[in-house]
């Protein structure tokens, strides 16, 4: 979704001319080491190195915590850079155009439209309201209205509120209608033009640099829509901002936690009582985007929801969306609000101690991610133990591999009372002994899952493989059609690093599996072992594949008569196997 708009290839030429090393080797000290180069992990704390960038492949791994990825996700992880940054600068770096992927199949990027007149209406236009709450005399409804929700005058300066007069045409008539519609504070209907905000208390939104890029504007009263926010402009994008967060960051740069919180008066009336940790998303569901942002900023994130319905929702959705971006060192935690408060309401009837003191009971995120899958289930009855570890598996996949998703699975397995057998381990041929936690686990990974990982891990391989194994592998029913998708891409780009090929699974749903066997085949493949290895696999996979199939057409026969051509693929592979 979010590398849909970047095409695939450009990503992939990004990836093949920059290097690596040379980019972490600028913001970490490597040492080398053999093939790789080693240094401490900068994504756990750690006193020994155990993390590692291959040259050859493009990836770095740790061994520690299982930080696994490509240039793309280094930047993204360590300099906190979202996706399209993160490809931004590395083609920058490379000496590429960055494509745009707007319809024009140009495919290279027309310089980015200048923005700064959009922001200069929009900051002009806060001021605007700003005077007019000060100054118009009909604005004392407005002043009344804030008072009695307890915002004094510096509070309202602090977030520049301001009051949109009522009448439809308010805005400076000199300020040119065009730019007024595109800057969404005006709207445009049959030949007439009228303000979009109207009798409304005005909240600026802020970026992180402090720009206006758009407004929510709340009713005096009980009418409806109780809000309405500006239109998405190239400058203000819902599922990226977060109201608050300018402010916030002003008031403290590393603030030890962040909270989140669902209304912009939550956010105004906690730090009317001294709590400025606040942000709230934008009337929209939490995006991973704005969790992405917050853990910029903070590595403790607390999501305070109200205990209705629609809250427990949102918070669920906001737990879904962090999902990939929990590790050890961050926290995620929840505080589902008593009885019909909202963060507002509960901080003014109750102060700021007591609302703390809830901050600081907030269920942690294991606690409450358990608490809500297990609500409506009976533990005590095998079929909710199953139906517990088909929710939370897919679940716990997004999480990024490493200590904090471990606990997350023994979790589970203390639990449903089920101990998985499905963590790929050591294929014993081509073990190496590094005394990590892959020696002691017990069980074999399937061949299938051996012969994906090692192209995965090493995509020449494919290069080794028959057209007929080809077939017959991607016709398998488990597995095959991953196995035919990374084999489609190295056809039509053999030379492939490792981590450019994981890097065509972002975003997509085998993400997570691919990452797993790709720190698979990290901890115990030998290199020089590689080829042995893959065609040793092919092999047993193919007769594997031949045996399942034999048994299942035979099984097939006992229930009912085989046609022509099942009777021949029968006895066609009964012979190969000399049966
Ligand atoms: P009040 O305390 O009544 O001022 O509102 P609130 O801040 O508690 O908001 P509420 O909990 O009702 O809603 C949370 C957030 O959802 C608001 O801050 C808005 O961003 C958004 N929202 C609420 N009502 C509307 C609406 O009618 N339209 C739109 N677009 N957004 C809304
Ligand atoms: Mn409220």
């Amino acid at each position: 979704m979010r590398a849909g708009r970047i095409p695939r290839e450009f990503i992939q030429e990004v990836l093949a001319r920059v290097d690596l090393v040379e980019l972490i080797g600028g913001r970490l000290s490597l040492k080398r080491s053999g093939h790789s180069y080693m240094a401490r992990c900068p994504f756990h704390n750690e006193k020994t190195p155990s993390f590692t960038v291959r040259q050859d492949k493009q990836f770095y791994h740790c061994y520690g915590c299982g930080a696994h990825g490509n240039a793309i996700s280094f930047l993204m992880e360590y300099d906190r850079l979202n996706f399209i940054e993160a490809v931004r600068q590395l083609a920058e770096q490379a000496g590429l155009p960055v494509p745009t992927g707007d319809d024009t199949g140009s495919g290279v990027a027309s310089p980015a439209p200048d923005t700064q007149p959009l922001l200069d209406l929009q900051d002009k236009a806060a001021q605007f309201y700003a005077l007019q709450l000060k100054t118009r005399p009909d604005a004392a409804r407005a002043v009344d209205y804030l008072r009695n929700r307890g915002i004094t005058g510096e509070l309202a300066r602090r977030f520049r509120l301001g009051y949109a007069p009522p009448g439809w045409r308010n805005l400076p008539p000199q300020w040119p209608e065009p730019d007024l519609i595109s800057a969404g504070l005006c709207i445009r209907k049959d030949d007439t033009t009228y303000d979009r905000f109207r009798d409304r208390i005005m909240f600026p939104i802020r970026n992180r640099r402090g720009q206006v890029i758009g407004f929510g504007g709340r009713v005096l009263n009980d009418d409806k829509p109780k809000y309405i926010n500006s239109p998405e402009t190239p400058v203000f994008r819902k599922h990226r901002e977060l109201y608050g967060l300018y402010e916030a960051l002003e008031h403290t740069r590393q603030p030890a936690r962040l909270l989140l919180v669902e209304g912009y008066m939550d956010v105004i009336a906690l730090a009317g009582s001294g709590i400025h940790e606040a942000v709230a998303t934008l009337g929209t569901a939490t995006s991973e985007e704005h969790i992405q942002s917050l853990f910029r900023y903070s590595s403790e994130l607390v999501f305070c929801f109200d205990g209705d319905r629609a809250g427990l929702q949102a918070a669920w959705k906001a737990l879904e969306a962090a999902l990939p971006y929990l590790r050890e060192g961050r926290q995620v935690r929840f505080l589902t609000l008593p009885g019909g408060h909202d963060p507002d309401s509960l901080v003014r009837a109750s102060g700021p101690a007591h609302f703390l003191a809830q901050v600081d009971a907030a269920r942690p995120f294991s606690e409450y991610f358990f608490e809500r899958l297990c609500d409506s289930l009976d533990m005590q009855r095998i079929e909710s133990r199953a139906s517990l570890i088909k929710l939370a598996t897919p679940l716990i996949a997004k999480i990024p591999a490493g200590v904090f998703r471990s606990l997350l699975e023994q979790k589970l397995a203390e639990l449903s009372g089920y101990q998985p057998a499905a963590r790929p381990t050591p294929p014993g041929s081509a073990r190496r002994n590094n005394g990590s936690a892959s020696s002691s686990a017990s069980g074999k990974p399937s061949l299938m899952r051996i012969f994906l990982a090692l192209l995965l891990y090493e995509p020449r391989l494919a290069g080794l493989l028959t057209e007929a194994s080809r077939q017959q592998i991607i016709a398998a029913p488990r597995g095959g059609a991953l196995a035919e998708k990374i084999l489609a891409l190295l056809q039509d780009n053999p030379n492939l690093s490792s981590g450019s090929l994981q890097e065509t699974f972002r975003d997509e749903p085998e993400e997570g599996f691919v990452r797993e066997l790709l720190i698979w085949a990290t901890s115990n493949m030998v290199s020089s072992q590689l080829e042995a290895e893959f065609t040793g696999t092919v092999h047993k996979l193919e007769q594997r594949l031949t045996e399942q199939r034999i048994g299942l057409l035979l099984d097939k026969s006992t229930r009912s008569a085989l046609d022509g051509k099942e009777q021949d693929e029968l006895r066609t592979l009964l012979r190969h196997t000399g049966k």
